[in-house]
């Protein structure tokens, strides 16, 4: 820049600013699109597509680059983006996107088995990452997509847009501050119906459009045991986390958030079963779970069975069927889809927080990767890492249980009198979805110590099991690595 300015610079300069102003950041460089950032987007299908569309009302961002392993799918995005102009190349592998050099970042809406592992490959490659959760398929990713972002130097946004949220900054700062005085109890609530995903009697076809070697990656290239591919994968303990590891990220990072525990909990029991009309789906559609924190505990309960059988609707708890139950000395604070209200302590609503549901999550994103600083996420992976691994401590829970009648599960859960008074309310709620429980029992999960200095359970009936399943057994060319 030469010392004097003249009018050109002039010019340069003030729109150097405007754009830095709207961005809320580092000038760019030069402005205009050349500047902007260049990001590809993998997984296509649903959440994806919901980036693509918000990414490309970014005037500073520019897609070009596209990856799904169903050609079909992959054909449809780059087809609707090339009709208004956006040309992105097309990749049905990752790896090959990854050796783009005009590429800053990548979005990641693939099943939950691929986040950890592509993520790492993103980081590896020099390329920024925005993730979404659970970030980690399995209690040993969760820690190495951590590492693997400070190891590399990039800026790993995780999908929980919810920590973007004012109203849930501004009411849980209310109540760190004191303002309820101490907290009681976090519930974390999961009601969202999950019908049946069908019964086939064998090996379905894999669509022919569809990579399905890429499809599995680090999960084994097993037979296809249920009607769909897409989506029901999170049914599937091989490929997804049932809905407390898919919907149950968002709300147990919320109650982790607001205890500001910064590790796992001492211990955890799950309580559950997959109930109703049987099907292909092998996780828990009606779960409990206690979390042992030494603030104060977290108790989440998933149900995805509707009110009654035939009905479109779940149950609610107090007219809440997904969100956070802070419950204090001196009143709660509830939150929903977004901001949340505080509540005395006769239940009437006292004061609001308003929130936009984490609307500009993505814009936060940009912006850190514009400003080289990961410190400005509103959700590190790091974060969360340990907020997914609360999802899949539970599963391991109930994974190395055994079938229990409801007095043994009474027994067990009798000094915690909010999981005993949750178990009544599943009872009914399984009365009315007429459930017999001497047929279809609940499984009555392990009470599992966790130690987070030696990352590993180290007592609880099935400890042994449960420690085996931190990890799994990755397929060739697939290996999440150990990051050190
Ligand atoms: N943050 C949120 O609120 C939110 C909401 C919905 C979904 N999600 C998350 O987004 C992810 C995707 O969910 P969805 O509902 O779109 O799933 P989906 O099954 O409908 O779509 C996944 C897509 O990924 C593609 N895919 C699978 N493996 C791939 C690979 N190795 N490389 C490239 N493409 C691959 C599939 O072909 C499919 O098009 C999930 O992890 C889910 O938890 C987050």
């Amino acid at each position: 820049m030469p010392l004097v300015l003249n009018r050109r610079d002039f010019i340069k300069l003030t729109a150097t600013a405007t754009a830095a102003a709207w961005v809320g950041v580092r000038p760019l460089r030069a402005g205009g699109a050349s500047d902007a950032l260049r990001i590809g987007i993998v997984g296509l299908r649903h959440k994806g597509w919901e980036h693509v569309n918000q990414l490309r009302a970014m005037p500073d961002v520019r897609i070009v680059a596209l990856c799904d392993v169903d050609s079909t799918i992959l054909a449809a995005r780059t087809a609707s983006l090339a009709k208004i102009g956006i040309k992105a190349a097309a990749q049905a592998d990752f790896r090959r996107m990854l050796e783009m050099k005009d590429l800053d970042a990548v979005v990641i809406a693939t099943p939950n088995h691929q986040h950890t592992l592509q993520t790492i490959w993103a980081c590896q490659a020099g390329k920024d990452v925005y993730v979404e959760k659970p970030v980690c398929h399995n209690l040993f990713e969760g820690v190495q997509i951590a590492r693997a972002a400070e190891k590399y130097g990039r800026v790993v946004q995780a999908g929980t847009q919810k920590r973007s949220d004012q109203g849930h900054i501004d009411g849980f700062a209310f109540i760190k501050q004191g303002g309820l005085g101490k907290i009681r109890l976090v519930r974390g609530l999961c009601y969202k119906l999950r019908p049946p995903i069908g019964h086939v009697s064998g090996p379905q076809a894999i669509p022919a459009t569809v990579d399905y070697n890429l499809w599995c990656g680090p999960a084994p290239m097993a037979p296809l045991m249920r009607k769909n591919l897409h989506y029901d994968w999170h049914w599937d303990w091989a490929t997804g986390n049932g809905d407390i590891g898919n919907q149950g990220p968002h709300e147990l990072d919320l109650a982790r958030w607001v205890l500001g525990e910064t590790g796992l909990p001492r211990r955890v029991v799950s309580v559950g079963a997959r109930l109703g009309e049987p099907d292909d789906g092998q996780t828990p559609n009606t779960q409990l779970v206690l979390y042992d924190y030494a603030t104060a505990p977290i108790l989440f309960e998933v149900r995805g069975l509707p009110m009654a059988p035939g009905e479109n609707e779940v149950d609610a708890y107090k007219q809440l069927r997904v969100g956070v139950i802070v419950e204090c000395e001196n009143g709660s604070f509830v939150t929903g889809d977004s901001g949340g209200w505080i509540q005395d302590l006769q239940g009437k609503k006292v004061r609001r927080f308003t929130g936009d549901g984490g609307g500009k999550h993505m814009r936060n994103f940009i912006n850190a990767v514009r400003t080289r600083r990961p410190q400005d996420l509103n959700a590190p992976v790091r974060e969360a890492g340990i907020s997914s691994n609360l999802a899949h401590m539970a599963n391991l829970s109930h994974r190395v249980g055994a079938a229990a009648a409801p007095e043994a599960i009474r027994e067990k859960l009798s000094a915690h009198p909010a999981a005993l008074e949750a178990l009544g309310r599943i009872q009914t709620h399984l009365d009315k979805n007429k459930i017999d429980l001497g047929k279809t029992p609940l499984t009555l999960g392990s009470w599992l110590e966790w130690s987070d200095a030696q990352q590993r359970f180290t007592d609880g009936e099935g400890v042994d099991r449960a420690n085996q399943l931190l990890t799994r057994d990755y397929r060739e060319g697939f290996v999440v690595p150990t990051v050190t």
